[in-house]
């Protein structure tokens, strides 16, 4: 083992020189964090509006979260799903609990999470609804991001995403996002079996659709007997500043009273389930679509495993004792009134938009010009991380813990970059 201590610049050449070039990471190495603190190597500190595309919601390394991992870690991590273990049912029993479903489906990444969603729809579609054997449809929208599997990426408009991976999984239709005329006609194919959408699009640049559309959507799913599928491994678990982004307006603060404005038939959570300390997801349903599934037909070898169990149930305990939710609701009015004024006075902003704690701001460039990723490295050097999604957009996603005073901080570092920044 390499026990040396490196510089960042070392550190960044070994990723070059070893790892394969699939990320374009911003020029900063990260080597600590705690809170919504993060440090590089060389001691510099910043703060984190990343949040590990919204993973690290409670902040990092949050102290209940590692004492839950490190005493899991001395007793028992793995037995595979070929035995029971002592974790899994009272996990199974809090979080199904927590998000109000008969049953959950316990696996590891987001893009895992999709594809066990994506596969329950099928089974769904043909064992409950009667789709004629192998001719169900999923709809799609526009401009999503679900991850980076075979499966996911065939329902990608983006060309970095499919270029090159092609034949595409069949049996889907993507339709424009926030375009209710298109999914009713979409749904009127009596082999659809479901629509799967994010609630608001983060990879896409923090695209949020008009009031009433989830809402919509789900009716129409109704009308027409097909899934409502929700993609909430972004937007979930108080990023929006609701525990889900699918709970619409509901102002429920430190326990959640189970009012949505839209409830999925399949829910879909990952990232800040387990508080960004490894990767944990689930997919959540009620009994008449979970049962599809049987013995044998779907799993993975660490999906509910003791350690993640742990990890998960502290992680949801954090995000319900500290109010995140309503700290991310208070906060993102905060810092969308801050940054509207800067739009107000700057001609490099043009909108601001978001909801809770995910929020973006657009750069008044082409989507092809580097000028919001000079703008990140510039941020960077006034020790703020972010990170430009989809050319000119930089999205800013703090951990939910960080303070009023913190997030005011915050905006003067970008005022202040932004203002000073020469084109
Ligand atoms: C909405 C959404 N779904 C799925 C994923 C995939 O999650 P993972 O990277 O853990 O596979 C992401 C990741 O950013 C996401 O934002």
């Amino acid at each position: 083992m390499d026990t040396m201590v490196h510089s960042s610049q070392e550190l960044m050449q070994m990723e070059d020189k070893y790892g394969a070039h699939n990320y374009h990471p911003l020029p900063v190495v990260i080597a600590k964090g705690e809170g919504v603190y993060v440090w590089d190597p060389e001691g510099k500190k910043y703060y984190d509006f990343l949040s590990a595309y919204s993973a690290v919601n409670q902040g990092h390394c949050h102290p209940r979260i590692i004492d839950a991992l490190k005493s899991q870690a001395e007793t028992l991590t793995l037995t595979s799903r070929a035995f029971y273990n002592d974790m899994l049912g009272p996990y199974e029993k809090y979080i199904t609990e927590y998000f109000n479903y008969d049953k959950v489906l316990p696996i590891n990444s987001g893009v895992e999470a999709v594809e066990t969603a994506l596969k329950l729809c099928r089974k769904w579609a043909y064992e409950k609804k009667g789709v004629e054997q192998y001719k169900a449809k999923i709809i799609f929208a526009s401009g999503n991001f679900h991850g980076r599997t075979l499966a996911v990426i065939s329902a990608s408009v983006d060309p970095d995403s499919t270029t090159g991976f092609g034949p595409y999984m069949p049996g889907y239709e993507i339709i424009p996002y926030d375009d209710i005329a298109a999914l009713e006609e979409s749904l009127k194919d009596p082999n659809t079996a479901g629509f799967i959408v994010e609630p608001i699009q983060g990879e896409a640049g923090v695209y949020v659709p008009a009031e009433g559309y989830l809402k919509q959507a789900y009716d129409l799913c109704k009308k027409y007997n097909a899934l409502f599928i929700a993609d909430e491994v972004q937007t979930g678990i108080a990023r929006t500043g609701r525990l889900l982004a699918t709970c619409g307006n509901c102002t429920c603060s430190s326990h959640c009273e189970h009012n949505p404005e839209v409830r999925p038939d399949i829910l879909i959570l990952g990232k800040a389930l387990s508080g960004g300390v490894f990767p944990v997801s689930a997919v959540l349903a009620d009994d008449d679509i979970m049962l599809c599934i049987k013995p044998g037909e779907h799993g993975s070898t660490f999906g509910g495993n003791p350690l993640a169990c742990a990890v998960a149930m502290a992680a949801l305990d954090v995000i319900k004792d500290e109010n995140l939710a309503e700290n991310a609701r208070r906060l993102g009015d905060v810092f969308r009134q801050r940054m509207q004024k800067l739009a107000d006075k700057s001609e490099l902003v043009t909108l601001v938009r978001g909801k809770g704690l995910l929020n973006a701001i657009v750069i008044n460039d082409s989507p092809e010009s580097k000028t919001a990723w000079n703008i990140c490295v510039e941020l960077k050097n006034n020790g703020l991380l972010a990170k430009p999604t989809h050319g000119n957009i930089i999205r800013f996603a703090p951990p939910l813990v960080i303070t009023e005073d913190q997030l005011h901080e915050c905006c003067d570092i970008i005022e202040k970059t932004i203002m000073n920044f020469n084109i």
